[in-house]
């Protein structure tokens, strides 16, 4: 039972957001249902720095232009193959971004290259290893089952979205230096309104597609969420799934993080609420300690946060913010920590990440829109309550402490909508009653606490999908 899967980033070896955390713990989890996974990823400086240079296995002369190798290795568990083509992927700095935060010119042939490597070893490139099926993520991924269809193969494919606002776009004259075949050149097609989209070519060739949530998957075939290719996604519902995410439970345990003064219960957790506003340089409160970890982008709606500030200051509450990204948002956070109820901290700190989930109340997620979202989990597991926005991956994780669920004793989180500032200024009003009643808020942290957030029903799920790709073949 042997997969690829094909991914431009993977925890803990190269990360920029939620993607490589799914794409390093998906291995381990599909092992348990008999699935070997191995994940062909880019050879960059960072990833060949932890793993060393493995075994070679394949020499390519030229690579769209370019000598390239593929090399074996292992890390952390993880069973990987490493496109090495450094005129590609040797380069310092972020992984899609210039020194100028631009994405590089040449990241349609980077990624390309990465997905006809793909599709070659899915026609039998390496002699002793030929996957039954390639799993292809996001737009990086999305050529793959494009270069599959143009070669007549007969190997299935699972295109993942896992964020649709990535499309991979370039122009049209980059048809024959990415090695497509320009008959595919129309809307039924890889083109997008003129333009070549990788994500297009995936959504339209791979044999099944899934998300990673169900209401996300339903979103995905409305115009409102699915920016453009909400009519392709719409004609292939058929064979759409939506899966939601898990995390992975050993590297966020509360009783063994090592980042973390470890904790199980709420008396013990608050030792790292003490050490959280140490890190923040906030006073100590009787208000909730709300908690952002987060990509500063338009898509978090984390401007909404900045207005309804006042909300949230209103009942006490204090926010810590660590976070990079939009340099619009990140000067307007600055400004915000000026008053001594708002910690701001610019930058990624993957140990911080984890003390904040640790010591916090309250992790808030305002995104316009979210695929799954993984820092809502990371809170439910670590007993910082969700306050979230009722859209994708959010609304299918967060049980909303409305008077109904209480009473029934379901609640797990806030969970507001619509998604602007108002409502979250009312959310915020939500919680504070909420917060001020101390034995019901116990109770909700417990719960949250005990919420599954593991890959194993999801493991399942994929389980089932793999095998009707493979028996359908
Ligand atoms: P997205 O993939 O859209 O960014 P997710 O919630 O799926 O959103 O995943 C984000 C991941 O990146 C989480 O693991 C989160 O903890 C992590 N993360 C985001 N920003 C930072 C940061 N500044 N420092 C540390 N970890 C971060
Ligand atoms: C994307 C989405 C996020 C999701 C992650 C992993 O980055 O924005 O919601 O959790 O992918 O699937």
């Amino acid at each position: 039972r042997r997969v690829l899967s094909v991914v431009s980033e993977c925890a803990p070896l190269v990360k920029t957001g939620g993607l490589a955390d799914v794409a390093g713990a998906l291995p381990a989890a599909m092992a348990v249902e008999g699935w070997h996974l191995r994940t062909l990823l880019p050879a960059y400086p960072a990833v060949l720095g932890k793993t060393g240079p493995g075994n070679l296995l394949h020499e390519w002369n030229d690579l769209f232009g370019y000598p390239a190798t593929l090399r074996a290795t292992s890390y952390n568990g993880l069973d990987l193959l490493l496109l090495e083509a450094p005129h590609f992927f040797d380069r310092p700095g972020n992984i899609y971004l210039d020194g100028h935060g631009l994405d590089w010119p040449d990241n349609p042939e980077r990624f390309a290259a990465l997905s006809f490597a793909a599709a070659e070893i899915a026609q039998g490139l390496l002699p002793d290893w030929r996957p039954e099926l390639l799993h292809c993520h996001d737009w990086q991924a999305g050529l793959a089952p494009q270069y599959l269809a143009q070669a007549g193969s007969s190997c299935p494919s699972l295109m993942t979205v896992h964020n649709i606002a990535f499309h991979g776009l370039s122009p049209p004259e980059k048809i024959d230096a990415l090695k497509l075949d320009g008959g595919d050149f129309n809307p039924g097609g890889y083109e997008f309104w003129g333009n070549i989209s990788a994500l297009k070519a995936g959504l339209t060739k791979a044999t099944r597609l899934s998300t990673v949530s169900p209401t996300y998957a339903k979103e995905l075939t409305t115009p409102e969420f699915g920016m453009g290719l909400d009519g392709v996604i719409s004609a292939r519902a058929d064979v759409l799934s939506g899966i939601l995410n898990g995390i992975d439970l050993d590297a966020w345990s509360p009783k063994a993080d090592p980042a973390i003064s470890p904790f199980s219960g709420l008396k013990s957790k608050a030792k790292n609420k003490v050490l959280l506003r140490e890190r923040f340089g906030l006073p100590a409160t009787d208000g909730p300690l709300c908690v952002v970890v987060s990509r500063l982008t338009e898509q978090k709606g984390l401007d909404l946060l900045l207005a309804a500030l006042p909300a949230l200051r209103e009942g006490g509450g204090q926010l810590a913010l660590l976070g990079s990204g939009d340099p619009s948002l990140e000067a307007a956070f600055i400004d915000a920590a000026s008053a001594d109820d708002v910690g701001v901290i610019i930058g990624y700190d993957e140990p911080l990440s984890h003390l904040m989930f640790a010591g916090g109340d309250v992790v808030l997620v305002p995104s316009r829109f979210e695929p799954c979202g993984l820092t809502q989990l990371y809170g439910l597991r670590y007993g910082a309550v969700p306050l979230v926005a009722r859209t994708g991956g959010l609304a299918d994780t967060v049980i909303d402490a409305n008077a109904a669920a209480l009473r029934a004793g379901v609640a797990t989180g806030i969970v507001f909508s619509p998604v602007t500032a108002e409502a979250l200024s009312g959310a915020f009003d939500r919680l504070h009653v909420l917060y001020r009643d101390s034995e019901a808020w116990a109770k909700m942290v417990r719960r949250a606490m005990q919420h599954s957030v593991g890959w194993d029903a999801s493991a399942r799920d994929y389980s089932e999908l793999y095998a009707r790709l493979v028996e359908d073949r």
